[in-house]
């Protein structure tokens, strides 16, 4: 049995965040946080220090943190928000500013000095800044020495937690790799993908490896096709500034579908260690079959909703380029295949879109037609299939279709559902602690627990990085060869697809 040790932190810790009056900090982390330390999962010495360029006092930045709980998804009680926002400090700073790094390091000894003499804490850096910062903020956290881990009693670990984009094809992301390998050991970076911490993602490994009856038809013999539905209902017009310069095929499909791709696709790793998991995951990215020169017309479509001009030209900052015409797609289509004997000939579907119909995650793996239908209509019908659906969101589960016999004295057969609902967790399990909080985790949660616990298998590596980036390269380079197509907002995307839409 788990002891309740087993999930929580002990060692003196400081989380420092990068830009913490920005939209991530406000949306994510902070609620997060807040919800860790209700769980009781977090250790008695812990701050949290904003770092960020408004001339904040501690007392602003708690008020700041106020407005923003005041939001949580959870109910909470006056007291344990002012137990946290004990926790909380701010330090002014220019993420361009040497001395900003210099005094924030001065204020890290300081509140190591309030745990006790000569203590050390762990300082987890999370950087919820856009990309472009990143440079500079590498520069100045090696030569403040906040990259070094302190000396003295406790862990003294020192980690590093980025957010994507890493990077904007294969040399950009090598680049900046190569930046972050001269400040940290693979060991100390955290790269975020949120959805690797989605629970019905983590479920993946556990639903394929141990259930005797699902692994045994997972491949090419059995598997017809799979398909990794990425549907939003939002637009982009509230952050054109940065998805414009981005587009869909590097926002979501670079990192999330893929990982979906490969948590289904990849072969059973030599134990739940996080190495053997990454280097499985990586496996797949790297047998992803490249596209060759005019064969993208047939594997990928790539559409913008109708009225992307208008959200190009009313966008809240002028953007880089001052174009209005952007060619941005907001929606992509990929038929892909794996080069593994596993799923040789075996079509994954990845379609990924914002301003859709709705909003739905969801991968769908679909069995192979019966050879001898039993029961089946007489007449030129299809023979039935089974399909296993891993809903990632909304309404998480998992739903087994297969047919039965409808009763009567006609041979009818009829599809059914067998299915497992997260709700039915919501009230009584998944307690991260065995703490009488027992509510299923954000992915944020989970992220920042794991990373404070030093547990990578939630995070991208760099060599998985590389591999997705090698894969995206390769459609990126004859990308211009597919016609930019348009479609309704709220619709179900372009006309012409290589798979229809269905619901
Ligand atoms: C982010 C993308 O990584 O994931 C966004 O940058 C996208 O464009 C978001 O909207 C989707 O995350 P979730 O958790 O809302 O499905």
């Amino acid at each position: 049995m788990p002891t309740k040790k087993n999930f929580t932190i002990t060692t003196p810790t400081t989380i420092v965040i990068f830009g913490v009056t920005g939209d991530l900090a406000q949306k994510k982390l902070l609620p997060a946080l807040f919800d860790l330390h209700r769980r009781g999962v977090l250790p008695s010495k812990f701050h949290i220090v904003g770092f960020a360029r408004r001339e904040w006092s501690d007392e602003q930045f708690r008020e700041f943190a106020t407005t923003v709980l005041k939001h949580d998804r959870h109910h909470h009680t006056a007291r344990e928000l002012t137990a946290f926002l004990r926790k909380l400090t701010y330090a002014r700073g220019n993420f361009d500013t040497l001395a900003d790094y210099q005094t924030l390091k001065r204020r890290l000894v300081e509140l190591d000095k309030k745990f006790g003499q000569n203590i050390c804490s762990n300082k987890l850096l999370h950087l919820a800044v856009p990309p472009e910062y990143y440079p500079v903020i590498f520069k100045n956290l090696s030569h403040s020495g906040l990259s070094i881990a302190c000396v003295g009693e406790g862990e003294g670990w020192t980690r590093l937690l980025v957010e994507k984009p890493f990077g904007r094809d294969s040399a950009t992301a090598r680049n900046m790799d190569a930046q972050l390998g001269a400040l940290f050991d693979e060991s100390q970076i955290f790269r975020i993908d949120h959805y690797l911490a989605k629970e019905t993602i983590q479920n993946i490994l556990t639903f394929r490896f141990s259930n005797s009856i699902f692994e045994p038809v997972w491949n090419a013999r059995y598997v017809e096709r799979v398909e990794i539905e990425l549907f939003e209902a939002e637009s982009v017009a509230h952050r054109i500034n940065f998805f414009d310069g981005v587009g869909e095929l590097r926002d979501v499909v670079q990192s999330h579908a893929l990982q979906m791709l490969a948590l289904v696709a990849m072969e059973q790793p030599q134990g739940m260690g996080s190495a053997a998991i990454r280097r499985e995951r990586e496996r797949v990215m790297r047998s992803l079959a490249l596209p060759a020169a005019g064969t993208l017309l047939d594997t990928v479509v790539r559409a913008q909703y109708r009225g992307y001009a208008d959200d190009v030209k009313n966008a809240p900052a002028p953007l880089p380029s001052g174009k209005t015409a952007s060619q941005t797609e907001t929606f992509v289509q990929i038929k892909t295949q794996l080069k593994s004997r596993r799923w040789r000939g075996v079509p994954f579907y990845i379609t990924a879109g914002k301003a859709l119909h709705r909003s739905k995650v969801k991968i769908k793996v679909y069995f192979k037609q019966t050879k001898g239908c039993f029961n089946c209509p007489a007449g030129p019908h299809e023979h039935p299939r089974n399909l296993l659906v891993f809903r990632i969101q909304p309404q998480e589960g998992i739903a087994v279709h297969f047919w039965a016999k409808r009763p009567g004295f006609k041979n009818e057969m009829v599809s059914k559902e067998l299915r497992f609902d997260y709700h039915e967790f919501s009230d009584a399990a998944a307690s991260l602690a065995g703490s009488r909080r027992e509510r299923i985790p954000d992915a944020y949660e989970t992220l920042l627990f794991r990373a404070m616990r030093g547990e990578q298998t939630n995070f991208a590596s760099s060599r998985e990085l590389a591999a997705s980036w090698r894969y995206i390269t390769a459609v990126l380079k004859h990308w211009k060869q597919v016609p930019l197509q348009t479609y309704q907002k709220g619709g179900k995307g372009p006309k012409n697809l290589l798979l229809k839409i269905n619901n």
